[in-house]
């Protein structure tokens, strides 16, 4: 009996230490060391506002971020720019609003409450700008994928002349990690595309590394408190089983010894 109850403690102990062991991963995927990869994992602040750099000022030419707000920008846990810092950018865009008084629609400069623009009017005139394809929305495309912040950062870097023979329509192109090879987006970054005000260097890598980071976020602005409290719940966990063993230990030292 008490090798069951002994057994059935190992397991307990086993399957906390299992609590980080995630499901087989997409091998063949391009990997880097992620930030906030890991228990402890938080985001590189620096990464996320150059990520946010690098996305509006090229994906969002196309990708809209429906779900994000302005205000998400300074918020703590994300990119942390400050208040004035998110007002500016807010202010940097031209928002449609209305209708006013006379039954017109206006444009003001953004506020902080704003969502992202949007690129596009709608989804057809998204499709219709980029020869059928539907750009997706970017505000939680990182968990939608399988394979995440990896198989953003390899479609991004995926880029290859397509192996001979193979003739590609016109507006498409060959990548190695899109389903099917071809995809309808144009390659999206080069070295020294957009001019980071830190200074870092816009390699390609880099910038694919930062935007992933970014869409990362966006996809679960609350991942840094979650691995807080997952953290605090296996302290919990550790010093409950502890407990538990030794009260286990006092209540059959009496049994045992009349056996
Ligand atoms: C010129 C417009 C354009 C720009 C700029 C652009 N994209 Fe795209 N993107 C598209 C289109 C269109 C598709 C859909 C392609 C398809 O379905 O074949 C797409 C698809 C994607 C996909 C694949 C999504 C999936 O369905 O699995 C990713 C990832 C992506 N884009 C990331 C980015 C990132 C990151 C940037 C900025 C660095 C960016 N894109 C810039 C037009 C664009």
């Amino acid at each position: 009996m008490k090798k069951i109850i002994t057994i059935t403690y190992l397991i307990f102990l086993l399957s906390i230490g299992g609590y980080q062991v995630k499901a087989a991963e997409k091998t063949d995927l391009l990997k880097i060391d992620w930030s906030f990869k890991g228990l402890f994992g938080k985001f590189d602040r620096g990464s996320l506002q150059r990520g946010y750099q690098v996305y509006s000022e090229v994906c969002a030419g196309c990708h809209s971020m429906k779900y994000l707000s302005y205000r998400n920008l300074s918020e703590k846990g994300g990119p942390e720019f400050s208040f004035e810092q998110a007002k500016a950018i807010a202010a940097s865009f031209e928002v449609t609003d209305g209708p006013n008084a006379d039954g017109e629609m206006f444009a003001r400069a953004g506020k902080l409450s704003d969502k992202f623009i949007m690129p596009y009017e709608n989804e057809r005139a998204a499709q219709a700008a980029n020869g059928g394809a539907y750009p997706p929305d970017m505000s939680v495309l990182a968990k939608a994928r399988s394979g995440g912040a990896d198989y953003l950062y390899s479609i991004l870097l995926g880029y290859e002349a397509p192996p001979s023979g193979t003739i590609l329509d016109e507006g498409v192109y060959y990548n190695k990690y899109m389903y099917g090879n071809n995809i309808k987006m144009a390659k999206p970054l080069e070295d020294g595309l957009v001019e980071y005000s830190d200074g870092t260097t816009a390699s390609e890598e880099q910038m694919a590394k930062d935007v992933v980071t970014f869409l990362m976020w966006a996809a679960e602005p609350h991942l840094e408190s979650r691995h807080q409290m997952g953290f605090k719940v296996i302290v919990y966990l550790i010093i409950l089983t502890i407990l538990v063993y030794f009260s286990m230990k006092k209540i059959w030292s009496r049994i045992e010894s009349e056996v």
